[in-house]
């Protein structure tokens, strides 16, 4: 099982939790930290990678695979991953595209871990982060586009200022359990 703090990033604050014990003595040091501390429990999801997709204004701007790195479960860049550039199924797309409309976002990234049939299965996400580091995934998509060019085209359509909703869309938030924060974490 995983346990997550809201407030933590690239990887810091996500916890393997093995064991009720270890959940118990974990739950019970953080909330003498920060007794107002927003705690998440999730299903640990076996995978080999993550996927990071920048969301734009209702459209997959760019993705990245993010591999994890040996010794940890993590595969946030800080903790040592080394992305590189990625192609989402059609699935997929949608389905970020839903995640990131669940949070009202304009610019998210949206993290997930794929189904084994990522054509038919829709992928479990893990995270949508409401305000992205870009500089990674420029780095990693620098050979292909720049996301930060294509984050400045879409904002030059004013009607897009106006198109924005007030208000998150909670109807898209299925069975699977979305995180919103507000960090910048990669
Ligand atoms: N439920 C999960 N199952 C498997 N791995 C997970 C799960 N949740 C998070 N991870 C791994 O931990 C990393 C960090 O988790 P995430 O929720 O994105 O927090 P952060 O804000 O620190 O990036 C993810 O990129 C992923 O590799
Ligand atoms: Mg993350």
């Amino acid at each position: 099982m995983i346990l997550k703090t809201s407030n933590g990033s690239r990887g810091v604050g996500v916890i393997w939790v093995e064991s009720k014990k270890s959940l118990e003595a974990t739950v019970q040091l953080l909330y003498r930290e920060n007794e107002y501390i927003d705690v998440l429990l999730q299903e640990y999801i076996e995978t080999k990678y993550d996927v990071r997709a920048i969301v734009v204004a209702g459209d997959v701007v760019g993705s990245m695979k993010r591999p994890v790195p040996p010794g940890d479960f993590r595969s946030n860049v800080a903790q040592g991953s080394e992305p590189v550039p990625h192609d989402l199924t059609q699935l997929e797309i949608d389905e970020c595209i839903k995640a990131a409309k669940s949070v009202n976002g304009l610019v998210t990234g949206v993290d997930f871990i794929p189904a084994n049939d990522r054509e038919r299965d829709k992928p479990f996400f893990i995270e949508v982060n409401s305000t992205p580091g870009l500089i990674g995934i420029e780095e990693v998509l620098q050979k292909k586009f720049s996301i930060t060019t294509e984050i400045l085209k879409k904002f030059f359509n004013r009607t897009r200022w106006k198109d924005h909703p007030a208000k998150p869309d909670r109807s898209m938030i299925g069975p699977r359990s979305y995180k919103v924060k507000n960090t910048q974490g990669v």
